[in-house]
């Protein structure tokens, strides 16, 4: 038998632990409101939830780590949260990029950064830079993201690059989305109860196995993560072929 067509196909190593692991943070607005605090409280909490779980895949060996920090859609949310949230991930990469460069995370945005503005988009490419070399732990950052558009944009840009249509294959195509070079999720994580995908990663989530859990972002930490993992070791990847 020869291999599966789908090499670009994420399989995980022997040790059952995901090589790349994407996350939906979602529950910051229902713990705040859980509490009787402003919707930016369950921000700030989530940005913790974010340290946390850095922590613990570098812990566990995971390679890559995607995390949804805020979607092309969020744009649509009231003009003072969206500061808020802007503000917040301006002030998280303020304090921790020094102390993810130490720890040997090498920082990828994808999403469209410049619409949060020069100061922040700047600073995103001078983390980027910074952090080019390090080879611990992948961290994706998707801000202004959203998986339609991705998709579009890479067409175009395949269009723009003169593919011919012949010379369009899955593996080609791959190449001309943000997430260029990096391997496909294994596992997906969303928190807070909600079931689906929210435009998340639409073209490379095509065979990752999905984790919807009922805790809320903020609440999210180390032994959410482990858990996660465990589950993910338990099933079975089959890629549409038979168990041998
Ligand atoms: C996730 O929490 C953070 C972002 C989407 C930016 P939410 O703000 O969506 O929290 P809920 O879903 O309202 O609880
Ligand atoms: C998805 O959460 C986006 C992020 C977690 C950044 P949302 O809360 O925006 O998604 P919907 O509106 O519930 O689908
Ligand atoms: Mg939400």
């Amino acid at each position: 038998m020869s291999e599966p067509v789908l090499s670009h196909v994420p399989r995980r190593d022997a040790s059952g632990v995901p090589r790349h692991v994407a996350i939906i943070m979602d529950g910051n607005g229902r713990w705040a409101k859980a509490r009787g605090l402003p919707r930016v409280a369950g921000h700030r909490e989530g940005a913790k939830a974010v340290r946390r779980t850095i922590q613990a895949a570098i812990d566990h060996g995971v390679q890559y780590l995607t995390l949804f920090a805020f979607s092309s859609e969020n744009w649509q949310r009231p003009a003072d949260e969206v500061a808020d949230l802007t503000f917040l991930m301006k002030h998280y990469l303020r304090n921790e990029l020094a102390e993810l460069h130490e720890k040997g995370v090498k920082l990828l945005v994808i999403g469209e950064r410049e619409r949060f503005g020069d100061t922040l988009s700047k600073e995103l490419d001078a983390a980027e830079r910074k952090t080019a070399n390090n080879a611990k732990l992948t961290l994706v950052m998707a801000i202004s993201y959203g998986g339609r558009a991705e998709i579009v944009a890479a067409a175009r840009r395949a269009m723009l690059a003169g593919m011919a249509p012949e010379e369009l294959t899955e593996q080609s195509f791959s190449g001309f989305l943000s997430t260029s070079g990096l391997p496909d999720p294994d596992l997906l994580i969303r928190t807070s109860g909600e079931q689906r995908v929210s435009n998340f990663l639409l073209w490379q989530i095509a065979y990752a196995e999905i984790l919807f859990t009922s805790g809320l972002w903020p609440d999210f930490g180390g032994a959410e993560f482990a858990a996660a993992l465990e589950n993910y070791a338990s099933r079975e990847r089959r890629f549409g072929a038979r168990p041998v």
